[in-house]
């Protein structure tokens, strides 16, 4: 097992109705003044958002709006925000939405401190402050809600990139499954597959964290047969709770527990996707890209996937696990190629040259340019 460090510092309320001790634990903390931050309206039909004004005004603190984070959030939308935080001197960012909106607040948390947000994501500058960060979650998915991640998409260089800090773990995070009654099931799906991409990028990093790798066999076999529940009835609480909770250990620090860094090269492409079309998902991208990196990169080290292939799919050989992967995400309505996702032959260039702006493509299997490439082709 390789040496780890591991902390968390969010505290999580879970469970139906507990945004209504959020105020409460705010005012603990000190916090008088704080900016909410949303993304297009869900938040007003799943209930949370009377949920969040009656809990803070109970607690006697003074909430300001800022409404419009979209689906894979723009630095432009960051840059607005941190205006308006400084404007209104809050002390605390609340997120109520899904990654894109705690991604956004955290990029603003550490950016009112920065004389560019930006800065943080091509490390011109060291995040060296933060406010505080909660969040309310509706969509369980990126994990952000527990970890010290964000990513933003610069539009004008088409950058989608990630950031970490330890600064930018939110202090409370309140989870309610009962929140994500109305999600699409397509958003169910889309969120299930990025969890369980988050497991996959550690998962064949090495072989000797025995303890972290069965852990992440549960929670894989778990999400899938939690999505497949709530495809046949949205309205299962038991499984939205428990792919909830697995989505958030998928990327919170358990499920990397002895395993390097993890890959990455996944995330590093499907951030291209979703940088040229926004409308693409990043759960479906990595629903695409994922199974043809395992082809891929199997045929080279074909033994760190072997177990996957049994324990999860309970197969001997490789590529009939692929295929019932593949199989899984067309029963979840999902695309399983670059073509299905509307990208276009000729854009591929364009996404190889976004793909490689990134100083290293991959973590574990270290990509070249000419890999890449072979692996896109292979997707579409
Ligand atoms: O804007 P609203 O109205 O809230 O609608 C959202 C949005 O349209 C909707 N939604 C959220 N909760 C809902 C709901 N609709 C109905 N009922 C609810 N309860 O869902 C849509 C998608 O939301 P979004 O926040 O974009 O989805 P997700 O949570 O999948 O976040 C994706 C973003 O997170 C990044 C992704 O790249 C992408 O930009 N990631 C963040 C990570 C992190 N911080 O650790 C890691 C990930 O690998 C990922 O890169
Ligand atoms: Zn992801």
């Amino acid at each position: 097992m390789e040496v780890f460090s591991f902390h968390n510092p969010t505290r999580i309320l879970f469970g139906e109705g507990q945004i209504h001790e959020l105020g409460h634990d705010m005012k603990l903390d000190g916090i008088s003044k704080c900016l909410l931050i949303a993304g297009g309206g869900s938040l007003k039909e799943n209930g949370a958002y009377g949920q969040i004004t009656k809990s803070l005004s109970n607690a006697g603190i003074t909430l300001y709006e800022s409404w419009g984070v979209q689906a894979n959030p723009t630095l432009d939308k960051v840059r607005e925000i941190v205006t308006l935080a400084k404007s209104l001197a809050v002390d605390a960012v609340l997120a109520a939405g899904g990654g894109s909106v705690i991604d956004t607040a955290k990029a603003v948390a550490a950016g009112v401190y920065l004389n560019d947000p930006w800065h943080a994501f091509t490390e011109e500058e060291k995040v060296h402050a933060a406010l505080p960060i909660y969040t309310v979650l509706t969509l369980s998915a990126t994990g952000s809600e527990m970890n010290g991640n964000a990513v933003i998409t610069n539009s004008e260089t088409k950058q989608k990139w990630g950031m970490f800090s330890p600064l930018v773990f939110p202090r409370l995070s309140v989870i309610d499954p009962s929140l994500q009654s109305s999600l699409p099931f397509k958003q169910t799906a889309n969120g299930a597959v990025d969890a369980i991409a988050h497991i996959l990028e550690f998962y064949f990093a090495d072989d000797k964290a025995i303890s972290t790798l069965a852990i992440n066999e549960a929670l894989m076999n778990t999400i899938m047969e939690m999505t497949d529940r709530l495809k046949q009835n949205p309205k299962d609480l038991v499984a939205r709770a428990n792919l909830a909770w697995s989505a958030t250990l998928a990327l919170n620090g358990i499920s990397g527990a002895g395993l390097k860094e993890g890959d990455w090269a996944c995330h590093g492409i499907e951030h291209a996707f979703s940088a040229l079309h926004p409308e693409i998902s990043h759960g479906e991208g990595l629903g695409v890209i994922f199974p043809a990196w395992i082809e891929y990169i199997s045929e080279k080290e074909p033994s760190r996937f072997v177990r996957w292939a049994k324990k999860v799919w309970n197969e001997d050989n490789i590529a009939k696990a692929v295929r019932r992967f593949r199989d899984k995400l067309q029963s979840w309505e999902m695309a399983t190629s670059l073509r299905d996702l509307g990208i276009k032959q000729n854009e591929l260039p364009v996404l190889l040259d976004m793909i490689m702006l990134q100083p290293e493509i991959g973590g574990v299997f270290k990509l070249k340019k000419e890999e890449v490439r072979s692996l896109l082709m292979l997707a579409f």
